[in-house]
């Protein structure tokens, strides 16, 4: 059994967590900066990372109090290395290096994206290896097979919008408040789906990927024509999305033997996408798993657990370790037309 130290800050949520290889959540802590970004529509980086600056020590503190365990008691350190806005990286990054330098504890630098993919193995012990993810964050709308630690191979990825960034544009569009995810979903519960016809961009077609932006004009459309309830724009867009990402899956699962479907990352917390992605998995004979929301949105738990499955694999990095704003989970996946910032 290890004990891992996770640390998180690479975009606006400043996190730690302790968390043990045995699955035990010994403390987890997160400090949003909703308030602070609020009145710009979205998370200002340079905000961001002078904030992680100022919390993340007390935060650290915080959790090993919590669960009552000294600093030279943990294993190894996991710190965010990337992606995300290279501020905040630098933070977690370089407290997880001085940490790791005055324990004398390996460092591991993880992956953001791997913090999410392996999230599910957290709290489902059952969900074994390879399955098919939808890893849908602020950042980034992709499907990856997982085949094991540090072993993704994408198979489809965004042209344009993120799907989190599609639901945080659409909701500022409804005069919704930052984040748009959870404000869009709140607000979708009091509407009617069918109510707003809005397009499902590459709906039925072969081409492997996403896209969002054209849903997103066609909300701004919605809202400037001046007909429609809120409620119903809000509901007809959910609908939209959760369509799109359904019909995405379903082709990604022609093509993958994978046994389960798994849905993670921040929009993986809605409930409608959530319910709607069971359905499909249940259709294709296949299992499924998603973690609890809060283990969806960013959070420290899943960084020490990515550290933990590194960390029994061997796989620890040295006090060089980069912090990186771009860093796709399979390097070999072929750039697509269109995503040069998602790839
Ligand atoms: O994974 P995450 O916390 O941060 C990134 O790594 O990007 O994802 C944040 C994104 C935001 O765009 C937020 O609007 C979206 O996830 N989100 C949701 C929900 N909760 C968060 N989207 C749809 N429905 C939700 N309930
Ligand atoms: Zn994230």
């Amino acid at each position: 059994m290890s004990l891992i130290l996770g640390i998180e800050s690479s975009c606006d949520e400043t996190a730690a967590a302790l968390v043990t290889s045995d699955r035990r959540i010994l403390a987890h802590r997160l400090a949003g900066q909703e308030e602070a970004h609020r009145p710009y529509g979205g998370v200002v980086p340079e905000i961001a990372a002078r904030a992680h600056v100022e919390i993340l020590p007390a935060l650290i503190e915080s959790v090993l109090a919590e669960a009552g365990v000294e600093l030279d008691e943990v294993d190894a350190i996991a710190a965010t290395a990337g992606p995300g806005l290279i501020g905040g990286v630098m933070v977690a990054l370089l407290a997880g290096k001085g940490l790791s330098l005055s324990t004398g504890k390996p460092l591991i630098a993880v992956n953001h994206l791997e913090g999410h993919a392996l999230s599910p193995r957290l709290v489902d012990p059952d969900l074994a290896l390879p399955y098919l993810l939808l890893l849908a964050s602020g950042g980034h709308c992709q499907l990856l097979e997982v085949r094991g630690v540090g072993d993704y191979r994408r198979l489809a990825t965004t042209i344009d919008d993120a799907a989190g960034e599609a639901f945080d544009k659409a909701a500022k569009l409804l005069g919704l408040p930052y984040p748009g995810g959870p404000a869009i979903e709140e607000l979708a519960q009091g509407g009617n789906p069918k109510a707003v016809p809005l397009p499902r961009p590459l709906i039925g077609s072969g081409e492997p990927h996403f896209s969002f932006a054209g849903l997103k004009s066609a909300v701004q459309r919605a809202v400037a024509a001046g007909k429609h309830e809120p409620a119903d724009i809000a509901a007809s867009f959910q609908q939209a999305m959760v369509d799109c990402m359904v019909d995405r899956t379903s082709l990604a699962l022609e093509h993958s033997e994978a046994p389960t479907l798994v849905v993670a990352g921040g929009v993986a917390a809605n409930r409608a996408l959530r319910t709607a992605l069971a359905e499909l998995a249940k259709a294709s004979g296949r299992a499924f798993s998603v973690p609890p929301g809060w283990l969806c949105t960013d959070n420290a738990a899943m960084i020490a657990w990515a550290g933990a499955e590194r960390f029994a694999a061997g796989l620890v990095d040295g006090l060089d370790a980069p912090a990186r704003a771009r860093w796709p989970l399979d390097e070999a996946a072929e750039k697509v037309r269109g995503a040069g910032v998602k790839a």
